[in-house]
């Protein structure tokens, strides 16, 4: 489902990422095809175990070594296979064009250092990587400028303080800023807001809104969370035990969910007002990759299933949308039959 108006900076063709367990491997990611544009946001959504974090990491090559890796397709950035770079290429990437931030805001800054100084080695080290220089003076002025620009009160105050001495969602703010004064062209954001409170997440969700209009920055959004991606997404693409089963615009999406499972992860989605009823959720558990059943791996929880849907479903294209549903597949009843 791409914006064909606009080059993509990001495209990922039949990608298969599998991890290596004992002398088994199996594929914990299968046949994604999804690109992304500047300044659009793509969130890939579904719940926890279906391959969005795997899918993040591989567009940095940040697989665990020796044991997962991309078996399959190509991750173009700006048009270059990511797979094939070399590992000093890809921390050039890392370095400069490319940001990830992470859930686990704790664990990503260090406890021993004060905000100011990892700030501005941030911006000192994209620097050096892009084979310039920049004094400890014009990073530091540079970082300040991104401080305020996160909505940080008290900037010069906060550039003295501690990780430890900050609130979650300011340590996010901070996370943000780091990830930001690279300049990256990409911005991959795996739930950060997933630890915060609602009120700090829609506060963080409207400042990345903000920047990526205001820097053109291109963001992948991962999230379980459909109330999330309500408030941030251009597209979205709904992954279920490692296949894309839904892809389309926002608006596609939320108006005109068609995959049983768009439909329950929408229907478990907390409904302002209507407090005291019991949250919709969607019964049973993502299934074990390694031992996959064969068909449609949304079969046991699926309200519509029938027996055509022991057979994969294909991936049917309705105008804006990529569907993988056999009630949608043209010809499905009549192969029923
Ligand atoms: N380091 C790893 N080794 C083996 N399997 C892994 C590893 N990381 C993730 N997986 C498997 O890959 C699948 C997808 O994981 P992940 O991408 O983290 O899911 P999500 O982010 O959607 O919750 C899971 O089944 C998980 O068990
Ligand atoms: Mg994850």
């Amino acid at each position: 489902m791409a914006d064909s108006s606009q080059p993509p900076l990001l495209e990922a063709r039949n990608l298969r990422i599998t991890f290596r367990r004992g002398r088994r491997e199996f594929a914990v990611v299968e046949d994604m095809t999804f690109s992304l544009a500047a300044g659009q946001t793509l969130c890939l959504v579904g719940e926890s175990g279906c391959g969005k974090s795997v899918t993040g990491n591989a567009v940095l090559g940040l697989l665990p070594q020796g044991s997962g890796r991309v078996a399959g397709g190509e991750i173009l950035f700006a048009g270059r296979d990511l797979v094939a770079l070399s590992a000093g290429e890809m921390r050039r990437i890392r370095a400069g064009k490319i940001s990830i931030i992470f859930q686990d805001h704790a664990a990503s800054l260090n406890p021993a250092h004060t905000i100011g100084r990892q700030l501005t080695e941030s911006v000192r080290t994209r620097e050096k990587v892009l084979g310039r220089g920049v004094s400890r003076r014009e990073a530091y002025g540079e970082s300040l400028a991104l401080l305020e620009r996160m909505g940080v009160t008290s900037p010069v105050w906060r550039m003295r303080q501690y990780p430890h001495e900050l609130s979650g969602g300011m340590r996010q703010r901070i996370l943000i800023g780091m990830a930001l004064a690279k300049k990256p062209l990409l911005l991959i954001a795996d739930e950060p807001t997933t630890a915060l409170d609602v009120t700090v997440q829609a506060q963080i969700l409207d400042l990345m809104s903000h920047l990526r209009r205001a820097m053109d920055t291109a963001i992948l959004f991962i999230t379980h969370d459909m109330g999330v991606v309500a408030e941030i997404a251009d597209f979205v693409l709904v992954m279920y035990a490692g296949q894309m089963v839904e892809y389309d615009y926002a608006g596609g999406i939320f108006r005109n969910p068609l995959h049983p499972y768009t439909e329950g992860l929408l229907r478990s989605i907390p409904q302002p007002g209507r407090t005291g009823e019991r949250l919709f959720a969607i019964e049973g558990a993502v299934p074990d990759l390694e031992n996959l059943p064969p068909g449609c791996r949304f079969r046991e929880r699926c309200p519509y299933g029938r027996p055509l849907c022991a057979r994969m479903p294909p991936v049917t294209q309705l105008e804006t949308k990529q569907v993988r549903c056999w009630r949608f597949a043209p010809g499905g009843e009549k192969i029923e039959a």
